[in-house]
Parts: C-alpha cells; structure tokens; sequence
C-alpha cells in the first residue's frame, strides 16, 4: 500500500438512532442537532472530520433527520437576509458550515439494525477504500483533532484504528471493550474485543469511543454476522471478524471525550466549552463563580 492510498477521504456519520435518553428534545429532532453552546453536534463531528483532512461526508440517515440535510445545505432567504441587512460575519459563519471543496451524501438506513447495520447502509458509497466513521453524540475535543491523530496512525500503518481510552471499571456495560499488546507510547494491536462487557466479566478498562478508522473488509464481516447484543447488527462483531485476517489497532487518543448522548455529558460538555467560548466564556466563568453551589 502507498501512502497515498493511505489518505482517507471519506466519513460515515450515522445518525439513524432514536436518541430515546434525550427525550422529549429528541421526538421531533435528531440528537445530532442539540446544540452544544452554538453548534450542533453534527457540526463538530463534520468540522473534526474536515480538520483530518476528509473531504466527502456520508450521512446514514432515518426518519425525522431532515433537519441534518438542511443544516448542511445553502440557505438562501437566509443569506439574502443577511447580506442586505450588511451582517456580513454572519453571512460568513453560515456560508462556512458547507465549504465549497465539501461533498456531501446522505443514505437511509430503512430499518433500525444497529450501528454495524448503519454502517453496512453505507458500503456503496464509500466503495474500496478505508474510511472513517464518527458518532456525533461523542463530541471529541483535542489538539491535533482526535480523527486526525487516528489518520496518522494509519498513514503508518494500514490497519484499521479504533478511539479507545480508560473507562471506570463499574462503566463497561457502556463501551466496546479491547485486549491488546501496547506496541508503541498510546498504541495497541487489538487481539480481542467485546461489546458491552459487564464489569464482573469485562477482560480490560480500554473502552472505544465514537471514531473509527476501517478498512472496507470491514462490509463483508458486517454483512456475516448475526445479530448480537441487543437484537442489533454490531459494529463490533464486524471488528472482530476483520481481527481473523487484518491487523487491528486502538489509539488511546490525546484529548477530551463528552457522552453527548447522556444527559450528563451533555451538560459537561456544554458548561465547558462555554467556559472556552470567545463571545460568552468570560461572563459565563463570572456568573459560575457567583452560583451558590
Ligand atoms: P446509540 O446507542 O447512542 O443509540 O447509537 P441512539 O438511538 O442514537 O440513542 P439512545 O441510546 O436511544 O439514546 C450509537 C450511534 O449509532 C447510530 C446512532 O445514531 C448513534 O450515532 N445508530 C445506531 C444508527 O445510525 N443506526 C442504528 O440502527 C443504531
């Protein structure tokens, strides 16, 4: 494999899922959509994608996730608006939500699968070549962004990367869980891996966030499984079958991972990078500093 067949150009973002710990915000809008201070989820997810040099973006969409296509498409009322009435920073911020050197596709998953059948949904638009797929609920915050520090990983090394970090031990009902050998400071090659471990049974703490690079090998493992936990085609289970003939390797990645698809970790998420935020960060630091709490 040369380096330049080692570039990936393509992300998968499934965003089929009914986001039932969010409801009600969730019955008439995709999880994806909630905003984390000014930004939807979807948008750092396809803003981290873009940073990692990925150009060509792969909605796997269902029901009521209209809203998704719209976002990403123009908005001409919108811009007209804002250009008459001279906001021209504005027209700038929403001008740049779709940059012009972007592609973007959107496939329907018909039926609720699971995250490998999602992912499967995809195949005829990613072709023969490796790609990636993010979740959006998992909102990644680092520096070089967490997809990009996977993609150098596998410009060096042709297999598949997953996302992993330490979890607490009492949290891995929650994860995909991985054993492997530490070949290198942060990588591991996966020997083994399972999903949704209980604590008792659980043969490690390095549980896979939501970013993933995948050889396309990974569709024919997907399309032999069975359902597993859950009634649901597994991502994992496809990842583990790819583990039979590939290499399989986990990047404990540098940075800061928020469970946006938890309540918890969505108001994580949303008080810190408010904290951070150029317009409000330093009024919203004042008005915690004078909560009785
Ligand atoms: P989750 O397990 O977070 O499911 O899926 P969910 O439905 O979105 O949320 P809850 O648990 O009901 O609150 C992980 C990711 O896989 C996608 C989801 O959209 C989410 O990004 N997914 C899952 C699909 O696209 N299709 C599926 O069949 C299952």
């Amino acid at each position: 494999m040369t380096s330049s067949s080692r570039r990936i150009n393509k992300a998968v973002f499934p965003v089929a899922g009914l986001g039932t710990r969010f409801l009600p915000a969730t019955k008439a809008q995709p999880k994806e959509m909630l905003p984390v201070v000014d930004k939807p989820l979807i948008q750092y997810a396809v803003e981290e994608a873009y940073a990692a040099g990925i150009r060509h973006m792969i909605f796997v969409t269902g029901r009521n996730k209209r809203a998704i296509e719209d976002h990403f498409d123009t908005a001409y009322e919108l811009e007209n608006e804002l250009e008459a009435a001279n906001k021209h920073a504005l027209l700038a911020l929403v001008k740049s939500i779709q940059p012009d050197d972007m592609v973007l596709s959107y496939v329907r998953q018909p039926r609720m699968l699971g995250l490998g059948h999602a992912v499967l949904c995809a195949e005829h638009l990613v072709g023969n070549e490796a790609f990636a797929v993010l979740l959006a609920d998992d909102l990644m915050v680092g520096k070089p962004p967490v997809l990009a520090q996977m993609a150098q990983v596998f410009e060096r090394t042709g297999g598949s990367v997953l996302a992993v970090q330490e979890v607490p031990q009492d949290q891995t009902k929650r994860y995909g869980i991985v054993v492997g050998d530490m070949v290198e400071d942060r990588l591991l090659k996966v020997n083994h891996m399972v999903e949704k471990p209980d604590p008792a049974v659980a043969p490690s703490r390095m549980g896979v966030a939501g970013r993933y690079i995948l050889t396309p090998a990974v569709f024919e493992q997907i399309r032999q499984q069975k359902q597993g936990v859950g009634g649901e085609i597994q991502l994992t289970d496809g990842i583990s079958g790819l583990m039979q003939s590939e290499w399989v390797y986990a990047w404990q990645y540098e940075g800061k991972r928020y469970d946006c698809g938890s309540k918890e970790g969505f108001l994580e998420a949303t008080v810190e990078l408010a904290l951070q935020h150029p317009e409000v960060g330093v009024h919203f630091r004042e008005y915690l500093r004078q909560l009785d709490i």
